[in-house]
């Protein structure tokens, strides 16, 4: 597929049929994941791969997934094939920036310009999504609303203390869907968005 075609047609799918991917898909989805940036080539980005039904259902409660059913309709979160867990590692990142070739004159730490550990698993993400749409096949972003679900997903999962995960990703085959009622919001415009030389 062009890669304009991969990036126009992706978007949050919230259903999905019960049709499962091969697992060399999800191996060439993975593959192309871990091409993504990191600060410092930190790589402080990892992923967590489900798919038994007992345990989608149980990373599903923790994304409040009766909550979307009277706007969307469908189980979508358990219901889909495979999830994908994105965790992220900050601590990774300050012990990479202790290194000898990042500390500054006076040996310390930078001063973190944003949270790059959240940016680079961003970039994880968004290959994975488009991966997938290359694939034939749809996903979704769910956020883990509330401290209490990220620990309760994190030991669930057995996801190590310094590592955490920032959403689930349920994939699969699209089957009809609502879409979301934050899409009548409409697109920026251009004019909005870009700025040339000056905001
Ligand atoms: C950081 C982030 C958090 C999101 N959280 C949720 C969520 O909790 N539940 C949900 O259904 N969609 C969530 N979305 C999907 C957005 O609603 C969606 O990307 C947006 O409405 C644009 O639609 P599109 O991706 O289909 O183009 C999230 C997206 C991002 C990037």
């Amino acid at each position: 597929m062009e890669f304009s075609e991969v990036v126009r047609k992706r978007r949050m799918v919230r259903h999905f049929t019960s049709d499962p991917i091969p697992a060399n898909v999800i191996t060439r989805i993975f593959d192309l994941v871990q091409r993504a940036p990191s600060a410092g080539f930190t790589q402080g980005q990892s992923f967590v791969v489900v798919t038994r039904p007992e345990l989608k259902r149980e990373i599903a409660r923790f994304c409040t997934e009766e909550e979307y059913a009277e706007t969307f309709q469908h189980p979508f979160i358990s219901e889909a094939p495979v999830l994908a867990i994105p965790c992220t590692s900050e601590s990774a990142y300050h012990q990479r920036y202790q290194e000898a070739d990042k500390i500054d004159e006076e040996g310390q730490e930078i001063e973190w310009p944003v949270p790059f550990w959240f940016m680079d698993i961003g970039c994880s993400v968004m290959i994975l999504l488009q991966a997938v749409v290359n694939e034939g096949l749809a996903a979704a972003f769910v956020g883990i609303p509330g401290k209490e679900n990220n620990a309760g997903l994190k030991q669930l999962l057995n996801i190590p203390a310094d590592c955490t995960p920032v959403g689930v990703i349920p994939i699969g085959h699209a089957a009809t869907d609502i879409p979301s009622p934050s899409l009548k919001r409409g697109r920026k415009s251009q004019v909005e968005f870009l700025h040339f030389e000056k905001w």
